[in-house]
């Protein structure tokens, strides 16, 4: 659990595919952020109430049913505003109660904590990570050893190679990584890690990429997901 004296990150592992929820609390203002509510909606609630927090806000990562089936639950306790960014919300196609839509690059104020948002697209048009202090929660996009898929409604798996790239380049080497499921040994990573041992992450041009991703990956890999050395990819 994350905590720089300022906010603190929790997770939750939840439902039968391994999710995971997140809650980012603002220590200062007691209020606290739900990333991607689904499955046993209780166990947030608790947790939040264990930690005597205020639930205000809603982010998602995207709009696959895994990430999002206890938004209503959730708004049946707290009256907490939901974001998401700009292209999921018309992907998805559903707005439920106004939600706030953001652009990759749009700044979340958690009471004192600040969450930066990025647009990340590759798993769908308008998956989302979120930047908080060190901490990046990855959602369906980035996996500790893995990434998400691409041959769903709305994957584009050079927009994935690009949004990866990216990823790896611009963000300090130690960011932890937090991603939506938990697929690999262990269940945090820093992206310095990643970009040593994480496959998706080896290649240098979108063709080895696209091709990894779409014919090669599922075939001959399972989680839980171990690191691979560069150059151990494909035959
Ligand atoms: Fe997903």
């Amino acid at each position: 659990m994350p905590n720089t004296g300022a906010f603190s990150i929790h997770a939750l592992e939840l439902g039968p595919m391994e999710n995971f929820v997140y809650l980012i609390h603002d220590h200062a203002t007691g209020r606290a952020a739900v990333v991607d509510p689904a499955w046993e909606v209780p166990q947030v609630l608790a947790l939040a109430q264990r930690l005597d927090v205020r639930i205000t806000d809603i982010l998602l990562t995207h709009s696959h049913h895994d990430h999002i089936n206890g938004i209503e639950e959730v708004l049946g306790v707290y009256d907490a505003q939901l974001h998401l960014n700009r292209d999921e919300a018309r992907f998805w196609g559903q707005y439920l109660d106004l939600p706030t839509l953001h652009h990759g690059g749009d700044v979340i104020r958690l009471g004192e904590t600040d969450i930066r948002t990025l647009h990340t697209p590759g798993h769908t048009p308008g998956s989302a990570c979120y930047h908080v202090g060190d901490n990046l929660i990855t959602g369906d996009t980035l996996f500790v050893f893995g990434c998400g898929r691409c041959d769903l409604r709305g994957g584009d798996p050079e927009q994935m190679y690009v949004t990866l790239k990216d990823m790896a380049v611009r963000l300090p080497a130690a960011t932890v990584i937090h991603p939506g499921h938990n697929y690999a040994e262990k269940t945090t990573s820093t992206l310095e890690e990643q970009v040593e041992g994480n496959p998706f992450l080896h290649f240098d041009t979108p063709e080895q990429f696209v091709r990894y991703r779409m014919h090669y990956h599922d075939r001959h890999r399972d989680s839980p997901y171990h690191a691979i050395a560069k150059g151990e990819e494909m035959p």
